[in-house]
């Protein structure tokens, strides 16, 4: 039985302590087996230190108080988190030994500042007899029964260890822990559970966990240790070791069983402090656990002696934070905001908190589902969590907090901005997470992107319309939908930054000009989602007019080639939208005209299913037109050469595209041939 205890023991510390597994989960099972049935065999032989002793013991109605042996102290926090926080530190210490700027540098240990809770763990006779909290620091709760189902502290500790010794370090929980413990905990609540909740952060959980009477319970929560430092030890003089720096003392845990972080650093002077400062700062995200800070403690024993106490705080040690990443506030409102694309986003808005370095009024939510995750509602007190330079996020609520009466978040069913329906998409039967408004171009939201599109070379082409323009143009409110621009008169535009009377008048040229279109280029300039370049022309060859195309059904458009139900859909869906109907309208009332055709008689399309890369200068044709009568004939126009490329059109100077197609064994034709291929002659 003994040697199975110390096999399981080894095995165990590997797996835990030093996350190198020695033997594979199922032998460890059986090993464990064996001893449990020794144990019922000889119950007079099982010992409390025994590895299947982890999780027993009944429920308390209390925790028994212990008083701690050395006082647990707290340490010092620098307040300033830059860098001259560890100088300051190092002047200090300096300062109360009395050294001189020509004396040599102090050695420091620099570690990292775990955000858990303090623990002292005594051993006895090399046995774990008792675990304590800090409490006031001269006594706290013996929460033995739940630091024992810790699988990285050690029962027992090897022959060589001090006859008595208590180890302090700070238990915590993992982040993956504790997202996992939440996702069950989400799950019983789901089930209609009572009295289970979710955890709020990984330091909560865990001090959770170590103040829960029953044991069994506290098994359930996972929970990690980090050893730091010393309290009670055998005296050297009585055979207890003696240790002359901290770094030392450290590593002697390690090798008692304990674990110890991996980032603890000798550092040398004010600079190298500053350093470590700087590197976990820059690493802490990839951490597999939160820290708030990290911890210098001056090397050498006999100096921390030396320097001893200011009331409870010892002089050698300072905690040297970071901005906090987490912070609790409250939700004032959740705005729906709309981009440019549409999509509706409810952003949680917040009483502003400093956080992670900036102070922060806003939180996004993502969409309706996220907002539902969460359960996020007005005048809710929420953690709000900005690590790094990743945007602010909600991470909880504390349901305890919730006012009585608050609603839950509902998504809006018309665009806040400009009250057109707003949806949420199907692809493919599957309901998409967004919502969008259906607004389009008649929404303020939209309207920039709207604009710029419709001025779009390939589509009604306004020159000289740029965004810089549009910008103030349509926050100057004086384009609000699309027709407005052809209401643009002289002296509007020359009120606004950079507009000579020639740049305004050459504006109110290109607009004139762009109002004789055509068909296509009018429905691609409409920025109908899903409606591109192709689709708008295939809808214009089809149909021939747009009042059919406007009123066609979703049946009739999945009839057009190039169009699917999602893009028949969303043409249905702009079209339905009176708003919509009515900007094309106001439109063709300023003047914007094209010439109608006939719905096309199965048009020759000689080109179907073929794809084109066009590269290099053409003789005659620029490159959009050589596209137009590709895609007019039926084809696609790639912008890559790929295997799946049928022709590359080459022109004069073709560079990387031709050389690719003729290590494909592709095709290469002139302008010539191609318009041979198109069916049209080359003069
Ligand atoms: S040393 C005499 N080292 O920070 C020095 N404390 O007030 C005693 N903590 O809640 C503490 N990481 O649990 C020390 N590497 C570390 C630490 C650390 C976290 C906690 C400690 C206590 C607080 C100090």
């Amino acid at each position: 039985m003994a040697e199975l205890h110390r096999q399981l023991h080894a095995h165990a510390h590997s797996y835990y302590v030093l996350d190198e597994p020695s033997i594979p989960d199922a032998a460890y099972d059986r090993l464990f087996n064996e001893l449990q049935a020794l144990e019922a065999q000889y119950p007079e032989l099982l010992t409390p230190d025994s590895p299947t002793q982890r999780v027993g013991g009944k429920a308390l109605d209390q925790f028994a108080s212990v008083r701690h042996q050395v006082p647990m102290l707290s340490i010092r926090t620098e307040t300033d988190t830059e860098a001259t926080g560890a100088q300051n530190f190092d002047t200090r210490v300096r300062k109360e030994l009395g050294l001189n700027e020509g004396d040599p540098p102090v050695d420091y240990v620099a570690e990292l500042k775990f955000d858990g809770l303090a623990m002292s763990l005594r051993y006895e006779g090399g046995v774990l007899v008792q675990a304590a909290t800090r409490g006031d620091g001269e006594s706290g709760e013996d929460v033995t029964q739940n630091i024992r189902t810790i699988k990285q502290i050690p029962l027992r500790l090897p022959e060589d260890a001090p006859a008595v010794l208590e180890v302090r370090g700070e238990v915590y929980m993992r982040r993956d822990d504790f997202e996992a413990l939440n996702e069950r905990q989400r799950a019983k609540i789901a089930q209609g559970m009572k009295g289970e909740k979710t955890f709020v952060n990984p330091r909560n959980a865990a001090a959770g966990a170590v103040r829960q009477l029953d044991p069994a319970i506290a098994a359930q929560r996972p929970l990690s240790f980090f050893a730091y430092g010393l309290g009670d030890i055998t005296a050297a003089d009585a055979g207890g070791p003696a240790f002359e720096t901290h770094f030392e003392l450290l590593q002697a845990l390690k090798k008692w069983g304990f674990p110890v972080a991996d980032q603890t650093r000798i550092a040398q002077a004010a600079p190298e402090l500053i350093a470590y400062h700087q590197l976990i700062g820059q690493t802490r995200q990839s951490l597999p656990f939160d820290i708030d800070g990290v911890v210098y403690k001056v090397n050498s024993l006999a100096l921390q002696k030396q320097l001893g106490f200011v009331t409870r705080e010892p002089r050698w040690a300072v905690a040297h934070k970071y901005p906090a990443q987490e912070q609790l506030t409250t939700v004032l409102s959740i705005d729906v905001q709309v981009g440019r694309t549409g999509k509706l986003t409810p952003v949680a808005k917040l009483a502003p908190v400093f956080v992670g370095g900036v102070t922060v009024t806003n939180a996004t939510l993502h969409n309706e589902d996220e907002a539902r995750r969460k359960d996020v509602r007005v005048g809710d007190t929420v953690v709000v969590r900005r690590a790094g330079d990743v945007i602010p996020e909600v991470v909880s609520v504390l349901p305890d907090k919730r006012v009585p009466g608050a609603e839950i978040f509902t998504m809006p069913r018309v665009c806040p901005v400009c009250g057109s329906s707003a949806v949420r998409e199907e692809v493919n039967g599957e309901v998409m997470a967004d919502y969008r408004c259906t607004g389009g171009l008649f929404c303020a939201a939209q309207r920039k992107e709207a604009i710029l599109h419709f001025a779009h070379r390939r589509a009604v082409e306004v020159d000289g319309l740029g965004d810089k323009l549009v910008e103030q143009l349509v926050d100057a409110n004086i384009i609000r939908t699309l027709p407005d621009l052809y209401k643009l008169g002289l002296t509007a535009l020359a009120h606004l930054d950079r507009m000579a009377d020639k740049s305004a008048m050459n504006l109110l040229d290109a607009l004139e000009k762009s109002k004789q279109t055509t068909l296509p280029r009018f429905v691609f300039g409409l920025g109908i989602r899903h409606v591109g370049e192709a689709t708008a022309k295939a809808l214009a060859r089809h149909f021939g007019k747009l009042d059919d195309i406007m009123a066609a059904t979703e049946e009739q458009l999945v009839g057009v080639s190039d169009v699917g139900p999602i893009v028949a859909k969303s043409l249905r869906t702009f079209f339905d939208q009176a708003h919509n109907r009515e900007v094309v309208e106001q439109l063709r009332a300023c003047g914007v005209t094209w010439e109608e055709g006939e719905p096309a008689a199965a048009a020759p399309q000689p080109l179907l299913g073929k794809t084109f890369v066009i590269t290099g200068t053409l003789p005659t044709l620029s490159r959009d037109q050589a596209k137009d009568m590709v895609e007019a004939a039926g084809g696609k126009v790639a912008g890559s050469v790929s295997k799946k490329t049928d022709y590359v059109v080459a022109g004069a100077d073709a560079g990387s595209k031709l050389i690719k197609a003729q290590e494909l064994g592709l095709a290469v034709i002139d302008e010539a041939r191609l318009l041979t291929l198109v069916g049209a002659s080359a003069d």
